[in-house]
């Protein structure tokens, strides 16, 4: 207990510039770490624009994705001085303890990744799948592991990567001594996994930017529609109840937003319809992004500041990673 007391706790989780950010990243991810932000010693939230290359970008609209991703998590309540932002790419030590970590992993267990699986799948074979995306949860690892982070909050579909860099923390550790802390996943109760609005079999997911998912950027106009376009089923009480599926997503987005219990959400919609719902939720969606949108705007045509601020956020996070870097290196025996 006194040796827990005195450890310093990390939180650290990261996401991807591949595309614009949606509610299932709002919901499941950004708004979960403003709240976390303050419950660690340190909060770690790097845009891992290395990840997003694993399958094939066009490099300004990767760029100026980079850029947006980082004013998202800045305008929804990331504190740059409490917290630290900074681009992945900017910390050559990522790479390099990825590479190291490499040599540790195994073809079979890389090979168990779902998400792996699932993204070959998707891939047409005369494209070709980049070797990047086999070796992704090993970066991911590297992430982790430089800042020593203790607890990794993400959604549901990147668990078993978490799980992945817990083998990895404690394999190295065994064959060259303790080096890394080994992370703990953790998860939001709800909202970890948000559906696609009108497919709610599936995640909503950047790669389908269909009607059936609401990115952070949409018009409140194109929430509206969108929101009044997401499926639901031929029933008519407003009941959470996982079995139905379509309702089940909508009622825990506004269970996640507005912070209310189910009985107080089951009895406010008491007698009203599906309609009533996806029109009072999509002013819900529509009063919390609006702030945030105006946010991102000021930091979009700022690019000064908001490059100074990752600036920053690199040069601290630099300091901490180089020095774990330092360790592992010497620990493998390497000069
Ligand atoms: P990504 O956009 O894949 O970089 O994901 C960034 C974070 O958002 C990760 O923690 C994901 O698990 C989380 N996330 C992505 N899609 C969803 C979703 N549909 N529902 C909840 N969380 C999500
Ligand atoms: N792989 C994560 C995703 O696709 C993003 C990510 C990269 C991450 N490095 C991380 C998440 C480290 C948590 C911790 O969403």
């Amino acid at each position: 207990m006194i040796v827990l007391a005195c450890m310093k706790k990390v939180v650290l989780s990261g996401i991807k510039p591949s595309g614009i950010p949606h509610l299932g990243n709002y919901v499941g991810a950004i708004s979960y770490w403003v709240g976390l932000q303050n419950q660690y010693d340190q909060a770690i939230f790097p845009v891992v624009d290395l990840h997003a290359i694993t399958v094939p970008q066009t490099p300004k609209v990767l760029t100026e994705q980079t850029y947006l991703t980082a004013a998202i998590i800045l305008a929804s309540g990331i504190d740059p001085k409490r917290s630290i932002i900074f681009i992945q790419s900017h910390l050559p030590a990522h790479s390099e303890l990825m590479w190291l970590l490499t040599t540790i992993s195994t073809m079979g267990e890389l090979n168990r990744m779902t998400q792996y699986k699932d993204k070959i799948q998707k891939t047409s074979s005369t494209e070709g799948v980049g070797v990047g995306l086999f070796t992704y949860p090993v970066l991911m690892a590297a992430d982790i592991f430089l800042y020593q982070a203790n607890v990794v909050p993400v959604g549901e579909d990147q668990k078993q990567h978490v799980e992945l860099a817990r083998n990895l923390a404690e394999r190295f550790n065994k064959r060259f001594g303790k080096t890394f802390v080994v992370p703990e996943p953790i998860l939001r109760k709800e909202g970890a996994r948000i559906m696609d609005l009108l497919d709610p079999t599936k995640k909503m997911s950047k790669s389908d930017t269909d009607s059936g998912c609401i990115l952070l950027t949409d018009s409140p106009e194109v929430i509206r529609q969108k929101l009044m376009r997401a499926v639901t089923d031929s029933g008519t009480s407003i009941k959470f109840d996982p079995n139905r599926k379509g309702l089940h997503n909508l009622l825990i987005i506004y269970k996640v937003l507005s912070g209310k219990t189910e009985s107080q959400i089951e009895k406010h919609f008491a007698g009203k319809g599906y309609r009533e719902l996806k029109r009072e939720l999509a002013e819900l969606i529509i009063a919390q992004l609006s702030p945030i949108q105006k946010q991102v705007d000021r930091y979009m045509k700022n690019k000064k500041r908001l490059d100074a601020l990752l600036k920053d956020g690199a040069k601290r996070a630099d300091k901490i990673a180089q020095k774990t870097l330092a360790d592992a290196k010497h620990k493998i025996g390497l000069i």
